[in-house]
């Protein structure tokens, strides 16, 4: 595939715009063409779920594998209701979504006839969730159908979580980017399916287990119910079964324990160092620093997510929130620097650290 198409960069507040600025991302989303907008997750790449055409282009300009459906995005509850029966939505399933939604929940429903099986992958169930995004709600309810959206980034790639980063994977291939500044969640939804009993979470996200618990007292994580190799063959997303969330660099992962990490990252940085690797470090640990020989060493190759400009996150659930919500961006940011490893120690799974985790002992090539 050429460079065929001029792709335009579209900023727009998310606090302060007018409908006039959707104008043209309206008008290609009912034409059946894809546009990149912004959501409270990763930027997603969308077309109408009634557009055999632009469903096919979501798969085609991505390199997706068509047997990995997507999420459908909707804008209220009127427009879920228009596309399957009520009786389809149980009011404890309601009860969630008028808890979590708009937000980075994603709801597992019986497929709509409405919408292309080519969306769902011709599973019977459907995705939906209710994105986060003044712009991308707007942009939905006046386009007047659901949208289709898988994240916009090239296949097996890091999610998008700036404009830029869309910019990066799809100049040329897509008319349209909406840029609505960074996501402020960083890693995407939570996909769930309530249809099981015990309720399962299918793909650890935005929304941490602790606040669905709260709601779903017997809800299970489906990774942890079962050993890993079966979870390879008998993935319960289909989206699992595939490569994820890797840089071109190759991610070496210190798993998480109490003891002894510090020591593991100083010998890794000795080894790479004198075998005149070109690495990257990302430090997540606020317990200890990073000596500050090997930060000059490192130089823009050192990513500190512990810390904001104006404060250090020592509470665990900050801190977790601010990892995931940079982590993807520090990957790709060392993967423009060309660097050949990336060095990452783990974090404890709870709060966003069960959706950090999970993206990144997918994402790594060696785990120690
Ligand atoms: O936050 C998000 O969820 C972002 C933004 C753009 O909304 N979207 C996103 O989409 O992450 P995607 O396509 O990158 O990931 C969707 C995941 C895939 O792993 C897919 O296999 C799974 O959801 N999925 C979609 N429909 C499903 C279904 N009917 N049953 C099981 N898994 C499903
Ligand atoms: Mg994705």
């Amino acid at each position: 595939m050429g460079n065929d198409v001029e792709t335009k960069l579209l900023q727009i507040d998310p606090k302060n715009f007018s409908e006039e600025a959707l104008k043209l991302g309206i008008h290609l989303l009912k034409i059946g063409e894809v546009v990149a907008f912004p959501t409270e997750t990763v930027y997603g790449l969308g077309a109408s779920a009634y557009s055999f055409k632009g469903i096919q282009k979501i798969f085609q300009v991505k390199g997706r594998p068509m047997d990995n459906p997507l999420i459908v995005h909707i804008s209220s509850m009127e427009m879920l209701k228009d596309i399957i029966s009520i009786s389809e939505i149980p009011p404890n399933v309601e009860s969630l979504c008028k808890a979590f939604w708009p937000g980075p929940l994603t709801i597992l429903f019986p497929k709509a006839k409405k919408i292309l099986s080519e969306v769902t992958a011709h599973l019977p169930t459907m995705a939906v969730r209710m994105p986060n995004n003044p712009i991308t709600l707007k942009l939905i309810e006046l386009t007047g159908v659901p949208i289709a959206a898988p994240s916009a980034n090239i296949s097996g790639s890091p999610s998008p979580t700036t404009a830029k980063h869309v910019f990066h994977d799809f100049n040329g291939k897509i008319p349209l980017i909406i840029d609505g500044g960074p996501c402020p969640v960083g890693v995407e939804s939570t996909v769930i399916d309530l249809n099981r009993d015990p309720p399962l979470i299918l793909r650890p996200g935005g929304l941490n287990f602790e606040q669905l618990r709260q709601y779903l007292p017997t809800l299970q994580i489906y990774d942890k119910m079962i050993p890993n190799k079966e979870l390879q063959a008998r993935p319960c997303i289909p989206g699992l079964k595939y490569r994820h969330y890797s840089p071109s660099a190759r991610v070496i992962l210190i798993e998480f324990r109490s003891h002894g990490m510090e020591n593991l990252i100083i010998e890794k940085l000795d080894e790479m160092f004198l075998q005149k690797s070109r690495c990257g470090y990302i430090h997540t640990q606020v317990d200890f620093t990073l000596p500050q020989q090997y930060r000059n060493q490192l130089g823009e190759n050192f990513i500190d997510l512990t810390r904001s400009d104006s404060e250090i996150f020592k509470e665990k659930v900050h801190l977790h929130a601010h990892i995931a919500q940079h982590l993807f961006s520090a990957l790709r940011k060392l993967d423009d620097q060309e660097v050949e490893y990336i060095l990452i120690c783990g974090i404890s799974e709870d709060f966003e650290g069960l959706a950090v985790m999970n993206r990144l002992n997918k994402a790594a090539s060696e785990i120690l």
